[in-house]
């Protein structure tokens, strides 16, 4: 992917038209590119006993969830509002996993009301489960002690992470789940995102299998997400067949050795199938040239797109108002009030001048659902691309600051 490339099948007239009616910065996700990748990713399953879930996390969208559900995908939902969100859009509780971490009594009341298995990731949490939730079903989180992924805030396994139970303390699983007679029908890790080397998946999948084959009770073990997406020019895009030779087919053999009978496993990516669906549209406010830089400012900043200042992530941009123009090297800034606020940096794009209509490509995922009102801006609104037809239908609108005011401060004069 090079900078002066759009994804098919997003459109630079259709994107143009789009700014003009619905205005900017508007969110755009394409249906198409969504169920491309979910059969990508299924025709390397194909023939094994691998079930998909969808990482809400990654885009909470009301399409893309109700996609996944017509796809047939379960959910990993992680707060009390994506667990409604995921019931509400007709998820059944047995699609559902609760793996909200540090999750309080009253998450854990509500998802046990709506019959939803939860994710433990703490030996504290399962005791006070037992405690209260004698003889019911379980899944546990546990730390393989590797962790992966594309930045250091993205690795969620290992020595220094919060995430899961240290498979170290695996006896003291055994003893709660013992002594509050719990059906541990499931074992997750999630050790990282981002990540496109096969080799470290595998070696903290090895060490997660080697717990489970000491649970005759597991109806499933999950792996996480984690599948990474090339976001870069340098990036190359995860190797599906290594994929599947080198952790699918050694599932299936592992399936035969576990002494349970109908063990499934469950891949649950969020990025994977949603990153490149997404484009930002974004507009072009300011050129501004000093001795060493030349800024283009946007109507958008941080708040709507923070993987560049938290990450110092790569995407892409793209001028759709003068695509054939000459490159020029450009740093991409937003309106917030923090110099972290970027969103790319000396990047040679077509020639940007005020008024230009940009788009910011691959931020279908952890874009929107990371989006703050941070110096009280609003979140951009987001559109829907469906796969057939042209009709493109709003999902969430952009709030004007009046209406940001009177939502926040209902009754304020
Ligand atoms: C428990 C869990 N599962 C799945 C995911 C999805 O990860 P990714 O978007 O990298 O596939 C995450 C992301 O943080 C996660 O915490």
């Amino acid at each position: 992917m090079t900078e002066h490339e759009l994804k098919r099948p997003f459109n630079p007239d259709t994107l143009r038209e789009i700014a003009d009616s619905y205005g900017t910065p508007t969110y755009c996700y394409s249906e198409q590119i969504i169920r491309d990748r979910i059969s990508l990713l299924r025709s390397h399953l194909s023939g094994t006993p691998v079930h998909l879930s969808y990482a809400a996390k990654a885009n909470v969208a009301l399409p893309i969830l109700r996609l996944m559900l017509d796809e047939g995908l379960g959910v990993d939902a992680v707060s009390p509002a994506e667990l409604e969100l995921a019931i509400r859009v007709g998820f059944a509780p047995d699609q559902i996993l609760y793996s909200a971490n540090n999750m309080t009594d009253q998450e854990m009341n509500l998802a046990a009301s709506k019959g939803v298995v939860m994710n433990v990731g703490e030996l504290s949490r399962l005791k006070r489960f037992g405690q209260d939730f004698p003889c019911s079903r379980v899944c546990v989180r546990l730390n393989p002690q590797i962790g992966a992924g594309h930045h250091k805030h993205v690795i969620t396994a290992g020595r220094d992470s919060k995430f899961g139970i240290p498979v170290e303390q695996t006896d003291e699983i055994k003893r709660i789940v013992s002594e509050y007679d719990l059906q541990l029908i499931g074992l997750h890790q999630h050790i990282g995102s981002g990540i496109l080397d096969t080799d470290v998946v595998w070696a903290a999948i090895a060490v997660m299998l080697d717990v489970a084959i000491q649970f005759d009770s597991l109806q499933f073990i999950n792996l996480g997400g984690g599948l990474g997406v090339p976001y870069g020019p340098n990036e190359h895009a995860l190797d599906l067949s290594l994929w599947r030779e080198k952790i699918v087919r050694p599932l299936e053999e592992y399936r035969g050795r576990h002494p349970s009978t109908d063990l499934t496993f469950v891949f649950e990516p969020g990025r994977f199938l949603v990153a490149e669906a997404g484009v930002l549209l974004v507009r072009v406010n300011t050129i501004k040239e000093t001795e060493h830089h030349l800024f283009a400012g946007v109507d958008s900043g941080m708040g709507h797109l923070s993987r560049p200042a938290i990450y110092g992530a790569y995407h892409a941009v793209y001028n759709l108002s003068h695509p054939d123009g000459e490159l020029n090297t450009y740093d991409i800034v937003g309106n917030i009030c923090e110099s972290a606020d970027f969103f790319a940096r000396e990047r040679a794009i077509q020639e940007i001048r005020v008024g230009d209509l940009l788009a910011i490509l691959d931020v279908g995922a952890y874009g929107m659902s990371m989006a703050s009102l941070y110096n009280m801006r609003p979140l951009p609104a987001q559109l829907w691309l469906p796969a057939e037809g042209t009709e493109i239908r709003l999902v969430t609108a952009r709030e004007s600051a009046t209406e940001l005011i009177d939502r926040l401060y209902p009754g304020l004069d």
